[in-house]
């Protein structure tokens, strides 16, 4: 049983989030979503709010699962019982930081491999910030991001009296 863990922040997820997701689905009997649950970048999005959002995204992919973790994803993906972790790359920009994370997991977890796919062309721009932002000013991100994204973020916005989306 070949199992990997996808994980990240997912504030929110977007659509090249779910292009690795899907992506990589493919490539193993079981995939884990991993969503951090103490992120100091202090999420727009509780934990608990990533995990379904998450869940309602990837409802029609069956082997993918969508689980919490804190601390080490070395001690989550060994919990976990994966062989790997499966990272997205977008541009050179994200090169240094996922090549220091996977060879400090390999160093702590001398088994566990980070498997790296490249982020379909169409998505190789997008992050969950760049997201936010546009949200905050007002602009259209449903080409950024899952319906079930826009409405969570509406109601942020709304309670906390800022732009309408
Ligand atoms: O979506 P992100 O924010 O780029 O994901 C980063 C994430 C969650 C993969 C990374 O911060 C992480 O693995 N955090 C857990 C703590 C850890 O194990 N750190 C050591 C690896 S350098």
């Amino acid at each position: 049983m070949l199992r990997a863990v996808y994980p990240g922040s997912f504030d929110p997820v977007t659509f090249g989030h779910l292009d690795i997701i899907t992506r990589s689905a493919k490539l193993v009997d079981e995939l884990i979503v991993g969503v951090l649950v103490n992120n100091a970048k202090s999420p727009l999005f509780s934990v608990e709010e990533r995990v379904k959002i998450l869940e309602k995204t990837v409802e029609n992919i069956p082997n993918v699962k969508v689980i919490p973790f804190e601390g080490l994803l070395v001690e989550f993906v060994r919990k976990m019982e994966a062989q790997m972790v499966v990272r997205g790359l977008r541009a050179i920009t994200d090169f240094e930081y996922e090549l220091q994370m996977a060879q400090t997991n390999h160093k702590l977890e001398p088994e566990l491999e980070t498997i790296f796919l490249t982020t379909s062309l169409e998505y190789s721009y997008l992050s969950s910030s760049t997201v936010k932002e546009v949200a905050a000013f007002g602009g259209d991100i449903s080409q950024f991001v899952p319906h079930i994204v826009i409405e969570r973020m509406q109601e942020k916005m709304d309670k906390k009296g800022e732009c309408k989306l």
